[in-house]
C-alpha cells in the first residue's frame, strides 16, 4: 500500500466535489484512469458505496498497490485494477473489458500535466465512448487559465515538469475544453480547489 501525501491531502476535497455531482441514488458505474497508489479509489468507494469502481493504472507497481488497498479494506465495490494506457485506443483498455456507453463517471486525478498530451487526448476520446449520455468526466489538477498560470508556485511547478519531460506541463482549460468538445464532452463546471488546483467537470451531452 503505497502512500502519496498529495493524495492524502486532496482525497477529501475531491470527494466533496464528487458528492455534489453524482446521483446519490445509484447504482452507478465508475472508472478511475491513473489510480496511482489506490488511495483515492479506496476513499471514494468507502464514502460512496452506491458506486462500483473500476481502478486502472499504467504503472505496474501502482497496480500492485491498488490491489493491496482493495484487499486491506475488503472493498467489495472496487473491481480488480486493470492495466490502462490512456494514450492507447479505449477499446484496448483493460484488454477490451470496457463497454461503450456503460459508465456514469470517469475520474482522472493529477495525470493531465504529468503525461504527454496524447494521454489527455486518449482520456477524452475514451470517455466520449465509454460514458453513457449525461455521464460525467471529472479531472483534477493544476491548470492554466486563458494562457496564464498563477500563482508563482504553479509557474515554478510547470517549469519543473517541463524540465523533467518536455512533453509534460500544465494545460490550458480552454485547450482542454475544445479537445473535450470534439469528443462530445462539454465543460460544465470549474471548481476551485485547495492548493491552487481545480476540478473540471465535463458532461457527455450527445452520442459520439
Ligand atoms: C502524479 S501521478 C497521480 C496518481 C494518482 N491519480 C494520484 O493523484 O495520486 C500520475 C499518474 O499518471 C499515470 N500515467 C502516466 N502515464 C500514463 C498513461 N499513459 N496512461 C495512464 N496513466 C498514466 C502514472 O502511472 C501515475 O500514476
Amino acid at each position: 500500500m503505497l502512500n502519496a501525501p498529495a493524495a492524502e491531502r486532496n482525497k477529501e476535497p475531491i470527494l466533496a466535489v464528487l458528492r455534489g455531482c453524482v446521483d446519490p441514488r445509484g447504482p452507478l458505474q465508475a472508472l478511475e484512469v491513473s489510480s496511482g497508489t489506490g488511495q483515492h479509489v479506496a476513499h471514494f468507494a468507502r464514502a460512496l458505496p452506491h458506486i462500483t469502481w473500476q481502478p486502472s493504472e499504467y504503472d505496474h507497481q501502482s497496480l500492485a498497490s491498488i490491489e493491496a488497498y482493495r484487499t486491506h479494506y475488503q472493498l467489495d465495490g472496487v473491481k480488480p485494477a486493470i492495466h490502462l494506457d490512456a494514450s492507447s485506443p479505449w477499446d484496448s483498455w483493460g484488454s477490451g473489458s470496457l463497454q461503450a456507453e456503460s459508465l456514469d463517471l470517469v475520474v482522472n486525478i493529477n495525470m493531465i500535466h504529468i503525461s504527454p498530451i496524447a494521454c489527455t487526448e486518449g482520456l477524452f476520446k475514451g470517455a466520449g465512448h465509454i460514458l453513457k449520455p449525461q455521464g460525467i468526466l471529472l479531472t483534477y489538477g493544476p491548470y492554466a487559465v486563458n494562457g496564464q498560470i498563477t500563482p508563482e508556485s504553479n509557474v515554478n511547478f510547470d517549469l519543473s515538469l517541463r524540465q523533467r519531460n518536455a512533453a509534460w506541463g500544465l494545460r490550458d482549460i480552454a485547450l482542454l475544453s475544445s479537445m473535450a468538445q470534439r469528443r462530445g464532452l462539454f465543460l460544465e463546471k470549474v471548481v476551485d480547489m485547495p492548493a491552487n488546483n481545480k476540478c473540471l467537470l465535463f458532461r457527455k451531452e450527445s452520442l459520439v
